[in-house]
């Protein structure tokens, strides 16, 4: 590959960017010297999360925690309720992690080298990339799903894009076409190939006649913009029952109920939530799978009442159908078991704590029942 193809691409993405870049809070300053800080927080929402939906998080999250040294020093519970509806909570906790790190091994500033940034919780090759170009002006690659993309377009890659071969080769390309771009634009350059992405080569019908690129792109000289990337072979994700239990202690909707923290570390760690769990082939029955669970997490006798709502979400890697029912506490004391926390709260007390998005569908069904008359509360 000539090295002088990549100086006009580049040359041409910056100019591009420069010129129809969409106006996003976190682009407040030019790529190449912003707030390292707001760099790190916006390319983290942004990894499993639209656009459209980071912006209004970042907003209130900067409003919230402006400084590295504000989110060291809040409480984990304040940041997972910021991140509360964003998902993938482990990079809340992470970023809550990173920034205790970096307040005492940095003195609050986001390291400028790529070891030290790669040392943090929660930062990869990508986060890298895109603290280093778009905060310090470093010329260091980013490839994310959009960039993978456009590459594997303007170069015509006719191989899976997960092959560990394909990887490399779309890091190398990321790396010399973020190399040839003018001094000082390396994160305009980067920054203008995500753009590129998002508005112009997008999955499906790319606009090639708006692009930049166009005349240097292998893919649309070849007619193959719609075969590329190659996508691997798609998996089916499973699908479980599960169910969930609104554990009064005495009358529906005049007593208190129980909520439990799920542990630290694992599928939406530190979220509270309606206890329960997986159905499992053995389960006669729901509400027989929520007794099961019940006692398996808390060790206490329940009786399960009538169904409330039943919630559908699909995960990257699994579906639910969650089935929540009301159900009265008979007997024992809960015990953290399989949950690290758990309370007895007050039907209003439920938006203090963070929730997965599933337990505030539980918690607007419950609301919608509460008001009206007829509610289940005999
Ligand atoms: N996706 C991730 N980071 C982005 C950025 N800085 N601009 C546009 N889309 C992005
Ligand atoms: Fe994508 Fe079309 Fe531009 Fe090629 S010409 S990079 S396929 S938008």
């Amino acid at each position: 590959m000539s090295s002088l193809i990549f100086a006009i691409l580049a040359e041409r993405l910056v100019d591009w960017h420069t010129r129809h870049q969409r106006n996003l809070p976190w682009r407040d300053a030019p790529a190449g010297r912003r707030d390292p800080y707001r760099v790190w927080i916006s390319e983290i929402m942004l990894q499993q999360t639209r656009v459209e939906t980071v912006v209004d998080y970042f907003e209130r999250w900067m409003a919230r925690f402006p400084t590295v040294d504000a989110l060291a020093a809040a409480d984990l519970q304040d940041v997972l309720k910021q991140w509360e509806g964003l998902g993938y909570y482990a990079r809340a906790r992470n970023l809550h992690k990173a920034a205790q790190r970096i307040v005492a091994e940095h003195g609050g500033q986001v390291p400028d080298s790529r070891a030290a940034i790669l040392a943090l919780p929660g930062i990869g090759a990508y986060t890298a990339g895109a603290i280093l170009s778009l905060a310090y002006a470093r010329p260091e690659p980013i490839l994310d799903g959009n960039v993978k993309r456009v590459l594997a377009r303007l170069f015509d890659i006719d191989r899976p894009i997960d092959e560990p071969a394909v990887l490399r080769e779309l890091w190398s390309l990321a790396r010399a076409l973020v190399e040839a771009a003018p001094s000082g634009a390396a994160g305009d350059c980067n920054e203008g190939l995500m753009e590129l992405g998002a508005t112009i080569c997008t999955p499906q019908s790319p606009r090639c006649l708006l692009c930049p690129l166009a005349e240097h792109c292998r893919a649309a000289a070849a007619g193959t913009q719609a075969e590329r990337p190659v996508m691997p072979p798609r998996k089916r994700t499973p699908h479980y029952d599960v169910a969930a239990g609104i554990i009064w202690q005495g009358e529906p909707y005049r007593s208190r109920l129980l909520i439990a923290q799920r542990p630290a570390d694992g599928m939406l760690g530190g979220l509270w939530e309606f206890p329960g769990g997986k159905r499992d082939p053995e389960d006669v029955d729901l509400p027989a799978c929520l007794r099961r669970e019940i006692d398996e997490e808390l060790a206490i006798a329940i009786e399960v009442g009538e169904l409330l709502t039943t919630v559908k979400h699909a995960y990257t890697h699994l579906r639910i159908t969650l089935h929540a029912f009301h159900a009265r506490h008979r007997a024992g004391e809960p015990q953290a078991i399989g949950c690290t926390d758990w309370r007895w709260v007050e039907l209003g007390d439920l938006e203090r704590f963070p929730f997965p998005v599933t337990d505030q569908k539980i918690i607007a069904a419950l609301r919608a029942a509460h008001a009206t008359p007829q509610s289940p509360s005999r």
